[in-house]
């Protein structure tokens, strides 16, 4: 078992969160945190029976609902988490999160990073016909930044005119799953 304890950040269907829980045997996952109630990746963690967390809000002085990042760190710390795996989680985590976590947080985004960050980067980068692959950093300040810690190509630009994006999709989520595999297994 690798010696780190981690929490998966999540936001929609899952796929990869379940490549994370495959791994099981040797992963810690103390916890998934989903930013959407609805998401089908909360349920095949409680089929897994790993617990699960909502990101909560709270209101702020302009009496705005803001994500309530603090309780975050505190729920994440009180049960041991000293890692953190964004594995398709659409939120961005404020400056003083990511400082307080520096170098703790991995981020799986499906593009050949500096390439096309944000969202809709397999769908921007087929329409340019540019290289589609993914990337696996470290987390800091910017949107999809940070040291890349390993890529994959899946699909050349030059082969791009033959396959259809869904068939191109398909192939980023079968190396999205490998990579993040290969990278934890290899992280410290
Ligand atoms: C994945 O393709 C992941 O790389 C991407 O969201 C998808 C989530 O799928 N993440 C980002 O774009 C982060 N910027 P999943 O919920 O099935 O794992």
């Amino acid at each position: 078992m690798l010696r780190d304890r981690w929490a998966v950040l999540v936001s929609g269907r899952g796929s990869n969160l379940s490549g994370l829980l495959e791994m099981r045997d040797v992963l810690d996952i103390r916890v998934v945190v989903s930013s959407n109630p609805k998401a089908s990746a909360l349920l095949k963690a409680r089929r897994a029976g790993v617990p699960t967390l909502l990101l909560q809000k709270k209101v702020d002085k302009k009496n705005d609902k803001k994500v309530d990042w603090q309780k975050l760190d505190s729920e994440l710390r009180d049960r041991g988490v000293n890692h953190i795996f964004l594995a398709g989680f659409m939120k961005v985590l404020p400056a003083d999160f990511v400082r307080r976590w520096q170098g703790k947080i991995l981020n799986l985004h499906p593009s050949i990073l500096p390439a096309y960050p944000g969202l809709k980067s397999i769908e921007r980068a087929y329409e340019e016909r540019a290289d589609i692959g993914v990337s696996v950093h470290l987390v800091n300040e910017g949107v999809d930044e940070g040291p890349v810690l390993a890529q994959r190509r899946t699909i050349a630009a030059s082969c791009l005119a033959t396959q259809s994006l869904s068939a191109i999709e398909f192939k980023v989520h079968v190396d999205e799953q490998r990579l993040m595999r290969e990278t934890i297994l290899k992280w410290k």
